[in-house]
């Protein structure tokens, strides 16, 4: 059962309603018969009544398929990786970027601080490399950890004249956690006082060993000043991506994660995507957590107007009611009336869970009231 009330369990179960309250009071759980059951509560009365439910979060991620999506495994094609740059402020992230894209973002920002999430693709002998560029000052713990979820590898980036820092460790945390493949590079080796065996040894003593010293980990010099060392950090990422065979299918329903969102003026709501799966296409209905919308617009990441994106390309999606969390998934599905009827009850859900959570006493707060 999806949002299920405790008296349409019952229903379900063939049980009275107050069966399902004494179960639950035994629980120390207080409910009324129009209340909203947890998951963890339906898995517990489903094992007192002996039946076997499913729950069904309409939260959930959803991973839309149409009758007219062509989802054979024979449609799986090959994507680009999509590869985070991290690291602790001011190591070289986003000129190292700029320096593979051959652009100048950094010049562009206030006191040369990132403080968003960038999202860009560059190509490399006919291969398509998606990048997210990500702050490195200590107040954005959250955007790194999400740009870690959203990735295929990890590119941690460290100052030569530098060595590790807080945030070099948060980041290799992040990789981690994610259990996503890293590459170190080992930036700002131009620098006179560049010290990259420091970068490999205080890395080593972490537990990430350089290949050359007969560990696992891949690091790469390179100066995002002179370009030394790109070429060899790009090729690293393709051999890598190669060994993972990334692949998904251009041929079905766009399902993307959201990097960032803004309201803007004259626009409105808009989201900077990646594609995980599917085209997404002018005209698409979309459904992104709380909010839905038509894609109006899709901006590819040089702010040009394109018809689609495709696996694994980033790009400005503007056409939502509302704007929608990063890290929240967006998914196209065939029509308006799917998506407004997914968005209300993803609504209604969370307005019933907001509501009984204000309305359930507990056992414990019924002592102390007694
Ligand atoms: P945050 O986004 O704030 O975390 O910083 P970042 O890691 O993106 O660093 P950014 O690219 O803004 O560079 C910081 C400073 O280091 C700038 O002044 C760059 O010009 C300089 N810098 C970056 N890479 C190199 C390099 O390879 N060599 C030298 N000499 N300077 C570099
Ligand atoms: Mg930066």
């Amino acid at each position: 059962p999806e949002d299920c009330r405790v008296y349409e369990f019952a229903e379900k179960v063939n049980r009275t309603t107050g069966e399902v309250i004494k179960i639950l009071f035994g629980l120390g759980k207080m409910v009324t018969k129009n209340d909203f059951l947890e998951k963890d509560e339906i898995e517990i009365l489903a094992d007192e009544f002996g039946v076997e439910v499913e729950t069904i979060n309409p939260l959930d991620e959803l991973d839309y398929v149409s009758i007219y999506d062509a989802v054979e495994d024979e449609y799986l094609e090959e994507r680009p990786p999509v590869i985070t740059i991290m690291g602790h402020v001011d190591h070289g992230k986003t000129s190292l970027l700029d320096k593979i894209r051959e652009s100048k973002v950094a010049e562009r920002e206030a006191g040369g601080i990132t403080q968003h999430v960038g999202a860009y693709q560059v190509e490399k002998d006919g291969k398509k490399i998606t990048f997210i560029d990500t702050p490195g000052h200590e107040a954005f713990t959250e955007m790194r950890a999400r740009g870690a979820q959203a990735t295929d590898i990890v590119i941690i980036v460290v100052a030569a004249d530098d060595g590790v820092k807080p945030q070099t460790v948060e980041a290799l945390n992040h990789a981690k956690a994610a259990d996503v493949p890293m590459i170190i590079a080992i930036n700002k080796i131009d620098k006179p006082d560049a010290n990259p065996d420091m970068v490999k040894s205080q890395l080593a003593e972490l537990g990430y060993m350089p290949v050359d010293w007969g560990g696992e980990y891949e690091f790469v010099e390179v100066s995002a000043k002179s370009g030394q060392g790109i070429d060899d950090l790009l090729e690293t990422i393709i051999l890598q991506a190669e060994i993972m065979e990334l692949k998904a299918n251009p041929n079905r329903r766009a399902k993307a994660i959201v990097i960032e969102s803004s309201l803007e003026k004259g626009r409105g709501p808009v989201a900077t995507v990646i594609l995980k799966n599917g085209t997404l296409r002018v005209g698409d209905n979309v459904i992104c957590g709380r909010t839905f919308g038509r894609v109006r617009t899709i901006l590819n990441d040089l702010g040009k107007q394109v018809k689609e994106l495709g696996p694994s390309d980033p790009g400005v999606v503007v056409g939502l009611g509302e704007v929608p969390d990063a890290g929240e998934i967006m998914v196209a599905m065939d029509s308006d009336k799917q998506v407004r009827e997914l968005a209300q009850k993803r609504a209604e859900y969370l307005r019933q869970k907001e509501l009984s959570k204000s309305t359930k006493v507990t056992l414990d707060e019924l002592g102390n009231l007694i």
